[in-house]
């Protein structure tokens, strides 16, 4: 008798599934466009979620990195790093905030737990506001500043943040008259970005500059996706003409190389300890953050936003479709109405074109600040053909 031959099943390990992914694989990328493994190209209006601010592997950043590759990519914080003085002196430079301090980390939710953590440091207490629609990040005080349950696990529930309306300058004022001599901070988002492109008014940062200042409270900017020159200033909060205590920062920074950091006002003094990271600050992302300020200054990307964004906002709010158009340089959203509600999917089937969502019905645009007119133009072209194919299709 032949003996029969057992095979063992062999196991793969899987990928722990939280990303609702579009069925498309990107191998190749420069400038606002991006090719998929079939060697078809893709208008990215995305930016990767507002993280492509020079433009997908721009020459400069490349061989900044490289050569620093050769160098070396990375030591602790345990020595000097020169490169990260000179990232400090250029931030302060291209963003105007000249005698702030930078501190180094590594993502959007890391940058906003250590502006957090300081400013209770800073101040001892405990209370910090923030505001509907919010998203901070999803470590434990990002995620408890957020206003989205979704992302909240039991062991993130907390009675120290206090949720307002947004732009809500009465309800901003009777929290602090009641409750001012417990908080810590505030922290509010320039421009919401999950939240579905909500503009803070300018009047409303005013007050919370204002009722920060008489109560000893910290204002905390969270820049982290309306930051870094996307709304054609370089910190969008700044369209207020007054100044945040802490500004977060991350996406646009290293145009995709991880990188973040926070900027403290001088009066805002540092203690041994207080943060810390072992990877924040490292050679290879100073690197690629210097790549991009120096690109940004350059190519005057901030100018460029402020440009092809107006020229977005004004062709958009021609379509009579499409309701709301809001934001400011190159972060812009729109209401999609439910009978065009495949539009998105569309513009990225049909027409090759990524942009991004907010939920229900948000489509939002999170380009290069380098997006040039003719891409710009393609865009309106293809989502006024996706309009009408839409319209003329009856409802399945
Ligand atoms: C305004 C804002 N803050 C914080 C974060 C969190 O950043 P990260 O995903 O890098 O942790 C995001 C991410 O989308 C964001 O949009």
């Amino acid at each position: 008798m032949t003996k029969r031959k057992t095979y063992k099943r062999i196991k793969l390990m899987k990928l722990f599934d939280v990303y609702p992914i579009n069925e498309v694989t990107i191998v190749k990328a420069k400038g606002s466009y991006v090719w998929d493994d079939k060697g078809e190209q893709y208008l990215d209006l995305y930016g990767g979620h507002a993280v492509i601010s020079i433009g997908h592997t721009h020459p400069h950043w490349v061989n900044r990195i490289e050569e620093q590759l050769e160098k070396i990519a990375f030591y602790s914080n345990s020595i000097k790093i020169p490169l990260q003085v000179q990232l400090a002196e250029k931030l302060g430079k291209v963003s105007g905030k000249e005698d702030y301090q930078l501190f180094l980390c590594n993502s959007g939710a890391e940058a906003n737990e250590n502006a957090l953590k300081l400013a209770s440091f800073h101040t001892g207490r405990k209370k910090v506001v923030a505001f509907s629609k919010s998203f901070h990040g999803r470590t434990a005080l990002a995620v408890a500043v957020t206003d989205n349950k979704n992302y909240s696990a039991p062991v993130n529930e907390t009675d120290n943040v206090i949720f307002l309306p947004f732009n809500d300058e009465e309800a901003l004022e009777a929290c602090f008259n009641k409750e001012g001599k417990e908080i810590a901070a505030v922290i509010i988002e320039g421009i919401q970005g999950v939240g579905g492109i909500n503009v803070a008014d300018d009047s409303f940062l005013r007050s919370i500059r204002s009722l920060c200042d008489k109560h000893g409270a910290v204002y905390i900017a969270d820049s982290v996706q309306c930051g870094y020159g996307r709304s054609g200033k370089f910190f969008s909060h700044d369209f207020a003409g007054v100044n945040a205590d802490i500004y977060t920062m991350a996406k646009g920074m290293g145009n995709g190389f991880p990188v973040a950091g926070i900027i403290i006002a001088p009066h805002i003094k540092p203690k041994h300890f207080q943060l810390g990271t072992t990877f924040g600050g490292n050679h290879l992302a100073c690197a690629a953050a210097l790549a991009v300020l120096e690109i940004i200054e350059e190519e005057k990307l901030m100018g460029n936003a402020v440009m092809i964004g107006k020229y977005l906002r004004d062709e958009l709010n021609a379509i009579s479709e499409l309701k709301n158009v809001r934001g400011r340089g190159l972060m812009i959203g729109f209401d999609v109405p439910d009978e065009l509600k495949d539009l998105k999917k569309n513009l990225l089937w049909n027409q090759k074109i990524f942009t991004g969502e907010a939920k229900p019905n948000v489509i939002r645009l999170l380009p290069s600040l380098g997006l040039k007119k003719k891409d710009a133009e393609q865009f309106i072209d293809s989502i006024k053909e996706e309009i009408s194919l839409l319209a003329s299709t009856p409802a399945s």
